[in-house]
């Protein structure tokens, strides 16, 4: 089911009681926009520790869910400092991140990986974020469409029709993550739309038209509106803007 979604990616940042306090500021700052009709999905993705925690603090019957930023392809054992999707779920997380940029290149996590963890993912009832994007190499290459094609062939397109409704997509350049050069609109829309017709062309039109697709890569307060504003921009997958909570609160409100 396609949404307008901003999810925040803490990645490893706060502490318990700075994401606590940063929670609590960001749910006081946007009422209405996640709780009318139309109201936005906001997706907060702390860090392990604090899930718990900061799921408690969200207000029950709105649009704020919390996310993970990673699990174990793996369902309970001798799997020292792993996090299984089930105890996620228990802690209630609904979304989980998985294919991030930052896990493919400093953790090594392959594609093969990346399926179990999907199945997991799905298995424990939550819905993954899974994130594609090219290199600045393969950019200027004049290479991005092949890529990010092939990511989502060997990532996601192994999926069920059903399992796949479950999924978020999130395109994010790796050139734009954390850099300051944020993908233009235009560069952002392009991609989008490329990435619903390899849905459309690996399961059908319905599905493509119904896939939520994220941007991230260095989207802010400032360019929020125009990203979003894009007919294939379903909204943002946003790494430092989601620590402060003014600017986090005004990409929510850029719809
Ligand atoms: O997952 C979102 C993240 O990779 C984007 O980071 O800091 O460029 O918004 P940032």
């Amino acid at each position: 089911m396609r949404k307008n979604i901003v999810a925040g990616n803490w990645k490893m940042n706060t502490t318990y009681q700075d994401g606590l306090a940063l929670v609590s500021e960001i749910t006081n700052m946007v009422q209405d926009e996640v709780t009318g009709p139309n109201g936005v999905e906001v997706v907060i993705c702390p860090p392990f520790p604090f899930l718990a925690a900061i799921g408690k603090q969200l207000p029950t019957n709105s649009r704020f869910h919390l996310g993970a930023q990673n699990c174990s392809q793996k369902e309970s054992g001798a799997y020292t400092g792993e996090v299984s999707a089930k105890m996620l779920q228990s802690v209630g997380c609904e979304y989980v991140i998985l294919g991030h940029s930052e896990r493919r290149q400093y953790f090594r996590e392959d594609d093969e990986l990346l399926s179990q963890k999907l199945k997991a993912v799905l298995a424990a009832g939550l819905k993954p974020i899974f994130c594609v994007g090219e290199s600045l190499e393969t950019r200027e290459a004049d290479d991005t469409f092949n890529f990010i094609s092939k990511q989502l062939k060997d990532g996601l397109f192994h999926l069920s029709n059903e399992e796949f409704d479950q999924v978020v997509i999130a395109y994010e350049p790796i050139w734009a993550i954390g850099t300051g050069k944020t993908a233009t609109s235009a560069q952002a829309q392009e991609v989008h739309a490329f990435i619903r017709e390899q849905i459309a062309r690996a399961y059908d039109a319905e599905a493509a038209l119904n896939t939520t697709i994220l941007y991230g890569g260095s989207a802010n307060a400032q360019n929020a509106r125009e990203l979003f504003s894009q007919p294939d921009v379903d909204g943002g997958l946003i790494g430092g803007a989601s620590l402060k909570s003014r600017d986090f609160t005004e990409i929510i409100k850029s719809f």
